[in-house]
């Protein structure tokens, strides 16, 4: 199964993702999580990405899709994928699709986490994310079990850089502009599925169940 999810920042992405990997068995390909790894990592393309996510700003198109490609390259992307955060501007989908056109593939699904604005500075402020696997908590709706430690890896959990307030409403605005006419792209194309994200975490998921149950 090939998926795409789309909602703007704090919509719960990256919660939904890991369940949706580890039920569905395919892996979980978050562009956003492969920058951070690049930032604590000190790479080049790390100092890049950095310059752009601190202010709230995307990568370029170019840098992400190189890195897109390369990942969709390796074995286990074969049979199926989980993009979380890409594609995030209309010629990020366009060459998304000519890659998987070139191999007779296609997306099966866009799944789209509705939010609306109020919450979502809530969930941004609160989140603490674990700086090794990339997993997302928050302090009040998703707590870890012990104190700033990840469940599932035991490493430290961290507030993110672009988590301010203010970060996150320039990220909203660019979220607006850049990303959401995907909505639109991907009705015409009419893969496209919505879920209420204000439901708790397990509501959420219960609604991609019954949708990815339906597809072959
Ligand atoms: P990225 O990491 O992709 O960030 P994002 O899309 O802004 O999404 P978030 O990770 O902030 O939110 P999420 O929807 O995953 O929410 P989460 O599950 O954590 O991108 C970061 C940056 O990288 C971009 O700004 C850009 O610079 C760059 N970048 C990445 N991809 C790019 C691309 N394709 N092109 C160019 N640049 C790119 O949940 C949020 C919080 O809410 C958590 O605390 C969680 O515990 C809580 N929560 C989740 N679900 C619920 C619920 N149902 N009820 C209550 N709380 C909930
Ligand atoms: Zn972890």
């Amino acid at each position: 199964m090939r998926i795409i999810l789309l909602g703007p920042p704090g919509a719960g992405k990256g919660t939904q993702a890991q369940s949706i990997s580890n039920k569905y068995a395919i892996p979980h390909v978050s562009t956003g999580d492969i920058f951070r790894k690049n930032i604590s990592g000190g790479t080049e393309l790390g100092v890049l990405a950095k310059s752009y996510m601190d202010k709230g700003l995307l990568v370029p198109d170019t840098v992400t899709i190189d890195l897109v490609k390369n990942r969709l390259k390796e074995e286990d992307t074969k049979n199926g994928f989980l993009l979380d955060g890409f594609p995030r501007t209309i010629n990020q989908a366009d060459v998304l699709e000519e890659l998987l056109n070139q191999d007779g593939k296609k997306i099966d699904v866009a799944l789209l986490i509705t939010v609306p604005r109020e919450f979502i500075i809530q969930r941004m402020t609160g989140r603490r994310v674990c700086q090794n696997c990339g997993a997302s908590y928050h302090l009040e709706f998703n707590p870890p079990m012990q104190k700033d430690t990840c469940d599932d890896c035991g490493s430290e959990l961290i507030q993110r850089k672009d988590d301010s307030r203010e970060t996150v409403e320039e990220r909203l605005e660019i979220y607006d502009f850049q990303t959401l006419p995907l909505i639109d792209y991907y009705t015409r194309k009419g893969i496209l599925k919505s879920v209420d994200g204000t439901q708790a975490i397990n509501e959420v998921f219960n609604d991609i169940n019954d949708i990815l149950g339906g597809i072959h």
